[in-house]
């Protein structure tokens, strides 16, 4: 039974929470390895058509424990490369939409950079506070913040170890949309539940079309959009969507998640 996480199914809506509130969700070895695990159980799962990733409403997660890795020297990392776990969540085919309440900072503003979407709390702030402990930014920061941010922004957060509020953050158009501290995991699971509505083939190869927008040039990311696009065609849910469309009802999606 994981201990530093807990699930929950609210109707096809699973809503996994970071739970290690007295190191405000620092991400140990342990916490991402039942993360990992418990991430691809749901994936499998037929009964869940989309995940929300929370943590607490102090913190999503206050990134890497640094107490775990303090002594670790070079050898040792090398060879057990303790940020691979990590991405696991990156193979999720589901849906996963960070709900971030809290400081978000270091790993945690990574790890709701590796979910698919970022809904935040107004109390919400991100970071990548690592050049205060040495360090650079070792899973995705440097990469996806560009991405996310631009270059300007990211250079300062990195290279100065400020954080920004979710005022901000939706300026930068680093999260979707800003919403209530009190109303955040109502909102993640609205998202969630939405999803759950639609064709859960459609969900997944979209997830992989927006995902080569950040891999590739715009003629190749054209082409894999194609490539994911036409064998829609041979899936069931294309022809009930349709057919609800010319037949003004809503579409009962025939493929399980
Ligand atoms: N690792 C381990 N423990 C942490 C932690 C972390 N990242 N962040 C917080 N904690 C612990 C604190 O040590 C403290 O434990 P004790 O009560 O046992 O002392 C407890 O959580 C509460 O934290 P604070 O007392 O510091 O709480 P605060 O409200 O005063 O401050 C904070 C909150 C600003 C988030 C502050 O805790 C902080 O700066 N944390 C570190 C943030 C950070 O540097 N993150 C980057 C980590 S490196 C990384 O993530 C590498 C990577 O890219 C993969």
């Amino acid at each position: 039974m994981p201990e530093m996480i807990l699930t929950e199914l609210h109707g096809k809506v699973a809503l996994v929470r970071l739970n290690r509130p007295e190191a405000l969700n620092a991400l140990c070895d342990q916490l991402m390895e039942e993360l990992g695990a418990a991430l691809l159980a749901l994936d499998a799962d037929p009964a869940v058509a989309a995940i929300v990733l929370t943590g607490s409403e102090k913190a999503f997660a206050a990134g890497a424990d640094i107490r775990e890795m303090q002594p670790r020297r070079y050898p040792d990392v090398l060879f057990n490369d303790f940020i691979a776990k990590w991405e696991t969540i990156t193979r999720v085919k589901k849906p996963v939409i960070a709900a971030v309440a809290g400081y978000a900072l270091g790993g945690g503003c990574e790890l709701a950079m590796m979910c698919d979407i970022i809904l935040a709390a107004e109390n919400a702030r991100f970071g990548q506070p690592e050049i205060n402990l040495g360090v650079i930014p070792g899973a995705g920061g440097t990469q996806r913040l560009t991405r996310a941010v631009g270059k300007a922004k990211a250079m300062e957060l990195i290279l100065t170890g400020r954080m920004m509020d979710a005022q901000e953050a939706e300026r930068a158009n680093l999260v979707a949309r800003v919403v209530p501290t009190e109303k955040l995991i109502e909102e993640a699971l609205k998202l969630g539940e939405r999803m759950a509505e639609l064709s859960p083939v459609a969900l997944a190869v979209a997830k992989q079309a927006v995902n080569a927008a950040f891999e590739t040039t715009l003629t190749e990311g054209v082409r894999a959009e194609r490539a994911l696009f036409l064998p829609l065609f041979g899936a069931e849910d294309q022809k009930e969507g349709m057919a609800a469309f010319l037949e003004k009802r809503k579409p009962r999606f025939p493929t399980r998640a």
